[in-house]
């Protein structure tokens, strides 16, 4: 039975995972490079404990037990005798390559590493491995502590063993957990979500519209089905099939498959845009204005998350 969970790298997603072990009652040891990045993280899980008891989702038992089962160490021998390990360091190869060295010096043989990377293959991370059967992908989403999101992703070298303990460990959280069989860039939601930025960008570029008009045009229908159906059954609740045949048709013809870096995304990476971080982006914004979308969008998560659970309830 797995009951601790070793977790390297407590950036913006390391932190929201590990509450989620926290909130489930697992013991969870978290590698950071120092303790500078310790004593900024320890308060922020915190209170995305204290937010899933806000929410109705954790009971409030968990704020007293929380510290207990946490262990914060900067070295990999501290990982020694986990038995679930999961890397949320930068999405940077070299950065992983070296995690998972360290990692194989000191993790038993058969304890599952899994990599929360978006877009490095999971067969690319197992080269060179020791022990590649063990390696899995396990592709979060923000903010970790409250969607029902986990993409599991197959690389070519890994076990059976290594999934299902995987899937387990997943459904433990109370996730929805899905399996990509194959190990493609991008893994599944990213690839659609991309495939729809470039789309978004070429229209912009080809002046068709603006990126408020995009923005507002998207929240006002696509936002409204996402949250219940995906793209299939969308398409069976309105015409089916056939109808979308016949558009897909006139349409695909029609949309960009250019490779290059659409221009209007270009000129902001020149401006060194990071959105709502330093306030550059497709929009500009105060910090106070950083801090309504935040708020909005935190709220917007468990409008859903708590429609989600009552609609679909995981078993
Ligand atoms: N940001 C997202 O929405 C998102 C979503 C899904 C997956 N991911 C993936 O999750 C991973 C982490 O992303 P993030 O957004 O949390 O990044 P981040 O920059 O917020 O955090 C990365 C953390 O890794 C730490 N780190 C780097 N090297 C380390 C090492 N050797 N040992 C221990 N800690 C180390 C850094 O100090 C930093 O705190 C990436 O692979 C990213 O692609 C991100």
């Amino acid at each position: 039975m797995i009951r601790r969970i070793g977790i390297v790298g407590l950036g913006l997603l390391g932190r929201g995972i590990t509450a989620c072990f926290l909130e489930k009652g697992f013991e969870v040891v978290a590698l950071t490079r120092n303790h500078e990045e310790h004593e900024f993280a320890f308060p922020i899980i915190g209170a995305m404990l204290s937010e899933l008891v806000d929410r109705g989702v954790a009971s409030s038992k968990i704020l007293k037990l929380w510290k207990g089962n946490f262990k914060q160490v900067t070295d990999t021998n501290g990982l020694a005798d986990c038995q679930f390990i999961i890397e949320s360091v930068f999405e940077d190869l070299a950065t992983k390559q070296k995690v998972f060295d360290d990692l194989e010096k000191v993790v038993p043989h058969d304890v599952v590493i899994a990599s929360n990377t978006s877009a490095i293959p999971i067969s690319v991370l197992q080269q060179s491995r020791k022990n590649p059967g063990r390696f899995v992908g396990m592709h979060w989403a923000e903010p970790a502590h409250a969607t029902r999101f986990l993409e599991l992703i197959q690389g070519e070298a890994t076990s059976k063993q290594a999934m299902d303990t995987t899937i387990e460990v997943s459904k433990l959280l109370g996730k929805d957990p899905v399996v990509c069989m194959k190990d493609v860039p991008g893994f599944i939601v990213n690839r659609i979500a991309y495939a729809m930025y470039r789309e978004a960008l070429h229209l912009v570029e080809t002046g068709v519209a603006d990126f408020e008009t995009i923005d507002r045009s998207l929240r006002n229908t696509l936002g409204l089905w996402a949250a219940s159906c995906g793209p299939f059954r969308w398409i069976d609740l309105t015409g089916g099939p056939s109808l979308y045949a016949k558009a897909m048709q006139r349409i695909v013809p029609t949309l960009t498959n250019d490779s290059a870096l659409p221009l209007p995304l270009e000129d902001l990476v020149k401006k060194d845009a990071h959105g709502i971080k330093n306030g550059v982006g497709f929009y500009n914004y105060t910090p106070e204005e950083s801090r309504i979308w935040e708020d909005r969008q935190r709220r917007h998560t468990w409008a859903v998350k708590h429609w989600l659970d009552s609609e679909f309830p995981l078993k």
